[in-house]
């Protein structure tokens, strides 16, 4: 574990404009999909995050070449050379989206062994859509030792399109079955596939390199196997999760921000639930503009896939609502095991109750800065947000998960008035996440 941590004078108004980065979960599936072509994928507006790094690291495993100049990232797959290494399982353990190679890979070469993957502490995160789905898609897979060994049972070692309804809606899984039908022989129609807008940014992408994807961000999604897949230049989306943090951190300081680019429909929920807490939300374009009233009231949220309110947001959430009027009720519904943030919350005095996955927050305009830690990407944001609003300067530790999803986390809420100073001190031992 890093033993860096931020120091938060809280109580800090802050002002001003947010530029938002490139969406960390599209840059991460996006990269994977080079894998489907031999010619070159240009990437522009890669944000610059641990996570994209360690990405970066399994392609290089696999042969793959990298140019990379700020946020535009050149992936060269001619090099790939999957069977003559036997993949690290330890770069593979570093994040989750490493899994989704498999759908890639077997549709390209029809056999693979790849390592099974990490993940935030966040609940079991099982992979056993992504196994039936490739297997209706006609491979054996199997799970030995710590790999995940996946070979076609066809002659011409092609996957074959088939009807797969997914017993629930996964983001990873919708992404790993969508690359993989997508040099598949016929047909495949998912059938209660992910709408998230991650999966949106991906089927524009593939079709960009000659797919036939139709339906994508709607719960079936139809796609005609092709022989071929071309290169491409492909723009990532905004970070929605990244804005919506930020409209948190100006929600939970009363300060009016201003915040773009960002696509306002992947945010709606979000806004509609701070809109119903008292702040007002501009929109105009790709720009949003929050102005929070003084007087911040508290609303529910119940998790769910997209459109519903998402997950990744609950956390910071949950933070706002511990410094407002009221109670709220809070359900996690997507992940088992994601409220470990409470516990660092009620240090700061915040009064929180826990009956299974649903959290009760009392808000108080009274919270008391001190040392808290993240234990994963989008608590330790919430970390930096209620230290934003506590009296006192706050020490927040766990900056290896926030690393991985935030481009300059601190930077850019210094840049608006926050008071944020990194503190470098020995790093310990590395960790995993999201
Ligand atoms: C992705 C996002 C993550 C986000 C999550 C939900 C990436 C890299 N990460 O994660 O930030 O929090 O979507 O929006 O894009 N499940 C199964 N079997 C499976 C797969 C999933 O039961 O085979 C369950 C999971 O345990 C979880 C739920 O489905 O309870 C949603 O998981 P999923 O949508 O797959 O999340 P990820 O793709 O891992």
């Amino acid at each position: 574990l890093s033993s860096n941590y931020l120091d938060i004078l809280g109580s800090q108004k802050l002002s001003g404009h947010i530029r938002v980065s490139g969406a960390k979960n599209s840059s991460l599936v996006l990269m994977v999909a080079a894998l489907l072509t031999d010619s070159s994928v240009f990437l522009s507006n890669v944000p610059l995050l641990s996570d994209v790094e360690s990405m970066s690291k399994i392609l290089l495993s696999m042969g793959l070449k990298l140019r990379r100049n700020q946020n535009q990232l050149e992936i060269i797959t001619s090099g790939l050379s999957l069977f003559s290494k036997n993949l690290s399982c330890e770069v593979f353990h570093e994040l989750r989206a490493s899994f989704f190679c498999i759908g890639p890979l077997l549709a390209r070469f029809g056999e693979v062994k790849i390592p099974l993957p990490g993940g935030c502490r966040i609940g079991a995160r099982p992979i056993d859509e992504h196994i039936q789905g490739l297997r209706a898609l006609g491979a054996i897979v199997e799970t030995k030792n710590e790999y995940v060994v996946a070979k076609t049972i066809s002659p011409q070692k092609r996957l074959i399109g088939a009807r797969i309804k997914f017993n629930c809606k996964s983001v990873g899984a919708t992404e790993t079955i969508l690359m993989a039908a997508t040099l598949a022989q016929g047909t495949t129609i998912l059938e209660n596939a992910a709408q998230e807008p991650e999966i949106q940014d991906l089927a524009m992408m593939l079709n960009e390199m000659g797919a036939k994807i139709q339906g994508a961000g709607t719960s079936q999604i139809k796609i005609e196997g092709v022989d071929h897949l071309n290169g491409c230049s492909y723009t990532v989306m905004p970070d929605r999760i990244e804005a919506g943090t930020f409209l948190v951190a100006a929600a939970i300081t009363r300060s009016p921000l201003t915040l773009s680019p960002v696509i306002p429909e992947h945010l709606e929920t979000v806004i509609l639930k701070l809109q119903e807490c008292g702040c007002l939300i501009e929109c105009k374009g790709d720009t949003l503009r929050i102005i929070p009233r003084k007087n911040l009231q508290a609303v529910d949220i119940i998790t769910s896939p997209f459109p519903g309110f998402p997950t990744d947001l609950q956390a910071p959430f949950m933070a706002l609502m511990a410094t407002v009027k009221g109670i709220s009720k809070i359900e996690e519904t997507v992940f088992e095991d994601r409220m470990q943030h409470l516990r660092e919350f009620q240090r700061m005095g915040a009064k929180i109750l826990l009956d299974g996955n649903t959290a009760y927050v009392i808000g108080t305009n009274n919270l008391k800065a001190t040392s808290i830690t993240g234990g994963d990407l989008r608590s330790c944001a919430a970390m930096v947000l209620v230290s934003l609003a506590a009296n006192g300067t706050s020490v927040v530790r766990g900056l290896e998960y926030l690393d991985r999803g935030y481009e300059d986390f601190a930077g850019k809420l210094n840049a608006v008035g926050a008071n944020i100073s990194k503190v470098y001190s020995i790093p310990l031992a590395s960790d995993e996440c999201d």
